[in-house]
C-alpha cells in the first residue's frame, strides 16, 4: 500500500466538525483509499466490487440467490450461506477481472461485517480476512446499513453537499439519519416493528404474489388502482421520526381474509385469499404500496423540518437500501425533492440492492 493511501485510510472519517464534502474542492483523502475491493454477503446476494477513489466503480459483480429461495417463499439462512461459499471465490475473481486488476494492486479490503445473517456474514468476512492476510493489505469492517447511505453518496457526478438527511429502507431496516460526513452518522428514527422491505415481502405473501415479494408487489401495483381501498398510515406521535408498518400489514390481511372470529394464535380467518380476483389483488397491491410510500415521504419531510433550525440545515436527501428500487418511492421522492430544490441522491438499481461497491 502506498504511503499516500495509508495516510488516506487513517484520515478517513476525520471531519473536524465540518463535512469534507461541503463546498470547495474535495480533498483527496475525503474520497477514499485508491483502490478498494468491497465484499458483501450479509443476506442473499454474493457481491464483490472494485472501487477507485471512493467513487469510481471499476467493477460491481452481484450474484443473486433469488432462484434458490423462491420455492420457500423467503431467504433460508442455511441455503444462503452454502451458496455464498460456492460463489464467493468466482464472484471476487470476476470483479478483479472486470476491473482489470489483481489482489496485489488493491490498497485495502472492505467487507460488510454487520448486521446480517450470521452464516452469510461469516463467508464474506472469512474471505476478506484471508485476502487481507495473504496480501498484507488493511481490512476494513463496514456496517451494512451505513453502506446503503454511502451507495447514495456515490451516486451522481460529484459528491453531495453534507449535512444530509438519509433514509435506508431495506429488508431488515427502516432508518432515518442525519449525516455530517460519510462516517459521522446520527440515527434520527427507526421502525419500531417491521422494516419497509419486510412489510412489502409480507404483503406480497398475503396477496400471493410470490417471491421476491417487494419487486413483485411493485410490478403488480403498477397495474392496479389504489383508489378503492384506503389502508391506514401509522405516523405515531406528532413529530415522531420512527416508523411502524405492522398495523398496515394487519389491515391488509384483514381486508383480504376477513377478521378472525376471536383473538389469539391459530384462530382461523373468515376466508382465504383465493376468492380475490386478479384485479382486486393488483388494486390492493397499489393501495398497500401507496400507504408505505406516503409514510416514508411524510417521515422524510418531518426529518427535514426537525433539522430546519440547525446552523447548517441539510439540503441533501440520500435514499438507500433495496426498497429504494421501488418505482413509486423513486417517483414521489424525486417530485418531493425537486419541489424543494433539494439534492436527491437515489442510487441506480444495482447500488440499491446489496452490492460490494457501497461497501
Ligand atoms: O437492501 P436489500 O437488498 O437487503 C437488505 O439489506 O435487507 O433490501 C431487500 C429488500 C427486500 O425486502 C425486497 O423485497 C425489497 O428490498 N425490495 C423492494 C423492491 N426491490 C427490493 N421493495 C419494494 N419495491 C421494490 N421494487
Ligand atoms: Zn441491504
Amino acid at each position: 500500500m502506498s504511503p499516500a493511501a495509508g495516510q488516506a485510510l487513517s484520515r478517513w472519517g476525520e471531519s473536524k466538525g465540518r463535512s469534507p464534502f461541503a463546498g470547495g474542492p474535495v480533498p483527496r483523502y475525503a474520497i477514499g483509499v485508491a483502490l478498494i475491493l468491497g465484499i458483501e454477503t450479509s443476506c442473499d446476494e454474493t457481491a464483490a466490487a472494485v472501487v477507485e477513489q471512493g467513487r469510481h466503480i471499476r467493477a460491481n459483480v452481484i450474484a443473486s440467490q433469488h432462484d434458490l429461495h423462491a420455492r420457500y417463499g423467503g431467504v433460508v439462512p442455511e441455503i444462503a450461506s452454502r451458496a455464498h461459499l460456492e460463489r464467493i471465490g468466482p464472484v471476487i475473481a470476476e470483479a478483479l477481472d472486470r476491473a482489470d486488476t489483481s489482489f496485489h494492486h488493491i490498497d485495502a479490503v472492505a467487507v460488510g461485517h454487520r448486521p446480517g445473517l450470521i452464516g452469510s456474514l461469516l463467508v464474506g468476512t472469512s474471505a476478506a480476512k484471508a485476502i487481507a492476510w495473504g496480501t498484507s493489505k488493511p481490512l476494513i469492517g463496514i456496517d451494512h446499513v451505513h453502506a446503503h447511505l454511502y451507495g447514495a453518496i456515490m451516486s451522481g457526478p460529484q459528491p453531495p453537499e453534507l449535512p444530509a438527511v438519509g433514509l435506508v429502507v431495506s429488508g431488515g431496516h427502516t432508518n432515518l439519519y442525519h449525516l455530517t460526513s460519510p462516517t459521522l452518522i446520527r440515527l434520527l428514527g427507526r421502525t419500531i416493528d417491521d422494516a419497509a422491505g419486510e412489510a412489502f415481502d409480507k404483503a406480497a405473501t398475503i396477496l400471493q404474489l410470490g417471491y421476491p415479494g417487494g419487486p413483485n408487489l411493485d410490478r403488480a401495483a403498477q397495474r392496479g388502482d389504489p383508489a378503492g381501498h384506503r389502508l391506514p398510515r401509522s405516523l405515531l406521535s406528532d413529530k415522531s421520526l420512527d416508523f411502524s408498518f405492522s398495523g398496515l400489514k394487519t389491515a391488509l390481511l384483514y381486508t383480504v381474509r376477513g377478521r378472525p372470529a376471536k383473538r389469539g394464535a391459530g384462530v382461523p380467518a373468515e376466508r382465504a385469499a383465493g376468492p380475490l380476483t386478479d384485479q382486486e389483488r393488483l388494486n390492493l397491491a397499489a393501495a398497500f404500496q401507496e400507504a408505505v410510500i406516503d409514510v416514508l415521504i411524510t417521515k422524510i419531510a418531518r426529518a427535514f423540518a426537525a433539522c430546519d433550525t440547525d446552523p447548517s440545515p441539510p439540503r441533501t436527501l440520500l435514499v438507500g437500501g433495496g426498497v429504494c428500487a421501488n418505482s413509486l418511492l423513486r417517483k414521489r421522492a424525486t417530485a418531493w425533492a425537486d419541489e424543494r430544490q433539494l439534492d436527491l441522491r437515489l442510487p441506480a438499481i444495482d447500488l440499491c440492492i446489496d452490492n460490494g461497491a457501497m461497501i
